[in-house]
């Protein structure tokens, strides 16, 4: 999978996805990740990327031609996946991850100050993601987000698909509670079933415990989830 970035802050991205896992995935070719400076493809003499919103108003909207010359930098011709990094956009979840690992080119355009010319998302988006109902100062956490969630999902990327099929979310429900040692900590002690080796038992222990704190933590998730 390759996934290209299209920023102002090209570092802010870059940095956190170059650690752990992805890391690692992107040194093994996995992956591939790359941070693209929107600014690199301004005209203008200060290489200037925003100006002032028609019809007033705060802040400054960054403008569509370099965003467009960056875009078409990368597409070559191709049809690449685009997303677009906005608080207006559908609430990304574990469902739109999975959807998005199973594409081959992926382009997001991150906004700053003010967003978008409008018809810059006309032109070349394909959806819009948010990561929550409150605003950050950019897209640019946004799509590191983004893409943690996609690329963990990407096969390869992980050891093994165990490594997800247990975790909160995968089947509409959150993980049953883990332990390591020691046996005992502070006077807890890890739940005998788990130090039985009975795998059957272990198993039924652990569904059971993930529909508990499920209609604990999160029964919105609950309501969702049907059994088989
Ligand atoms: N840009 C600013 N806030 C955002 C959010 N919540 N999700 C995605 N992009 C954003």
């Amino acid at each position: 999978m390759r996934i290209d970035i299209l920023t102002l802050f090209p570092e802010m991205v870059s940095g956190i996805l170059s650690e752990s896992i992805i890391g690692r995935a992107q040194k093994n070719g996995i992956i591939s990740i790359n941070c693209v400076n929107i600014r690199d493809f301004s005209t203008d003499r200060h290489r200037r990327v925003d100006d002032y919103p028609y019809g007033g108003g705060r802040g400054m909207i960054m403008q569509p031609e370099p965003i467009y010359r960056a875009y078409e930098s990368l597409a070559k011709g191709g049809s690449p996946f685009v997303i677009y990094m906005s608080p207006q956009g559908r609430i990304l979840n574990q469902k739109l991850a999975k959807e998005f690992s199973q594409k081959e080119h992926i382009i997001i355009l991150c906004g700053h100050y003010e967003g978008v010319d409008e018809r810059i998302i006309e032109e070349i988006v394909d959806i819009e993601v948010s990561i929550g109902d409150y605003v950050l100062t950019g897209g640019e956490i946004p799509a590191a987000v983004l893409c943690d969630a996609v690329c963990r999902l990407v096969p390869g990327v992980l050891p093994s698909e165990e490594c997800f099929c247990d975790e909160s979310h995968y089947n509409g429900l959150l993980e049953y509670p883990q332990y390591t040692r020691p046996p005992v900590f502070m006077g807890r002690e890890v739940p005998p079933v788990l130090l039985s080796g009975h795998h059957a038992n272990i198993v039924k222990w652990r569904k059971e415990k993930a529909k508990e704190r499920t209609m604990q933590k999160r029964p919105d998730l609950m309501e969702k989830f049907s059994d088989e």
